[in-house]
């Protein structure tokens, strides 16, 4: 049956909702709340249809003759909308490609899936004129998604870099105002429940990675996956590494980071990473302290501009599954679809070592005459130049700290594992990418 047609015929939007735990439940709560509100701003009703539970036995507090432990039963059954927030690949991919090849429009926040299936699920979506928007899989309540892919739809973005899980970055600030390890940090995390059970998600950089994806692809209208991303977690950031920030007026975050590289010859290319940065504590990123997340975006046009708000959270994420709820419901009352992201730039993603990136460098070295000039030679040998060099005695030994300019991250790699073997050399006391100043 053709949805976009019973719609436009003054039919109401029928949802199925897959999944409702803590966002899930909260979508209910709000659709059957404002149900009245919602039909005005979508044009007509938008009605709960079923919610698919693993175990409905579990909830008393949901109305009991929407709710059925068959998901791909509901997929299939009279729904025209989809809103999936059960996560994870298998098999909910499955049943949103068969709901999208059936022109049911897909909302959902499942950031896993997205960044290693959207094409597949784009060209389902664009086959069947359905909708397919996710706005809630990034950056949870914050307006991301759609003014990179609406609003910015006419500029030239060169930057999309942000903190997008909040975990890491409760664990960061926590460590920048305690001075405490990382190791002590998480546990405190986990013990007043900002991290979960199992953090690995988070800490490991995989949640962040996932997110840089999806923006990467949004921003550069290519195809970028997860498995393209470089990523690095936040388990090396050491109680040493933060101090050495702050001695230097920065602060350290983890962030996704998505770039368009333009090498020599013209030619582009999308660098997309997650790894631990040192930022000046002047920079917009550095404030942004506890589990809240932030993203900063830089285009031609526009300059510079910045996403700020709750990432996570029942409330927050459930406001943007109902934002694109609504927007998909309008457009089945109009009797088409809304914009969609499109991959036309086809960029290639450009491998982490060709990625130009700076870094910050502080060693323990012998305080003697010619060390100085030894350590610089490393650098020079391998192509890199010095910003800034700052040295501080102590007894015997000299604490030199050096910031690069911009070079390939390979070769900055190289010049640490050479440096780390110098006689000279009494500790590599903190080595990490600097970001948000000029390079
Ligand atoms: N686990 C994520 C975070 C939220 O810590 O920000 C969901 O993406």
């Amino acid at each position: 049956m053709s949805s976009a047609l019973s719609t436009a015929d003054g039919k109401t939007v029928r949802v199925a909702l897959l999944g409702c735990g803590t966002v899930g439940s909260e979508v209910a709560r709000l659709l059957t709340e404002q149900a009245d509100e919602l039909a005005a701003r979508a044009g007509a009703p938008v009605e709960l249809a079923g919610i698919a539970v693993r175990r409905p036995d579990k909830h008393p507090e949901l109305p009991q003759h929407l709710l059925t432990n068959d998901a791909a039963g509901l997929v299939e059954s009279d729904v025209d909308v989809i809103v999936e927030l059960i996560g994870g690949i298998e098999p909910v991919r499955g049943w949103l490609l068969t709901a999208l090849r059936k022109g049911k429009s897909v909302v959902t926040a499942n950031k896993a899936l997205l960044s290693e299936h959207t094409a597949e699920l784009s060209e389902a979506a664009d086959s069947a004129g359905a909708d397919l928007y996710f706005e809630a899989a990034v950056a949870g309540a914050i307006p991301l998604l759609r003014p990179l892919r609406e609003s910015l739809a006419g500029d030239r973005i060169t930057k999309v870099m942000g903190i997008v899980n909040g975990t890491t970055n409760f664990i960061l600030s926590a460590m920048d105002s305690t001075g405490a390890g990382y190791a002590e940090t998480l546990d405190e995390a986990s013990r007043l429940g900002y991290a979960e059970a199992d953090p690995t998600a988070d800490v490991d950089g995989y949640d962040a990675a996932s997110k840089a994806a999806i923006l990467a692809s949004l921003a550069f209208h290519s195809r970028v996956t997860a498995l393209d991303v470089h990523r690095e977690g936040i388990s090396g950031v050491t109680a040493p590494d933060i101090a050495a920030a702050k001695a230097l007026g920065r602060t350290v975050k983890l962030l996704a980071i998505c770039e368009r590289v333009t090498a020599d010859d013209g030619t582009e290319s999308v660098s997309a990473r997650v790894h631990p940065v040192m930022i000046p504590r002047g920079h917009p990123l550095a404030g942004v302290g506890g589990a809240f997340n932030a993203v900063f975006v830089e285009a031609d046009a526009a300059g510079e501009l910045m996403f700020y708000g709750q990432g996570a959270g029942g409330a927050p994420t459930a406001s943007a599954v109902l934002g694109d709820l609504v927007a998909v419901a309008r457009n089945r009352v109009l009797g088409g679809r809304g914009p969609r992201e499109s991959a036309h730039a086809a960029l290639p993603v450009r491998p982490m070592g060709q990625t130009p990136t700076r870094y910050h460098v502080s060693l323990d070295v012998a305080d003697k005459p010619g060390v100085l000039a030894q350590v610089a030679q490393v650098f020079a040998d391998h192509g890199v130049s010095i910003a800034a060099v700052r040295q501080r005695d102590r007894l015997a030994t000299a604490s030199l700290v050096i910031v690069t300019h911009l070079a390939p991250d390979a070769a900055l790699e190289a010049t640490v594992a050479a440096i780390g073997k110098m006689d000279v050399v009494r500790e590599v006391v903190s080595v990490m990418r600097v970001e948000g100043e000029d390079g």
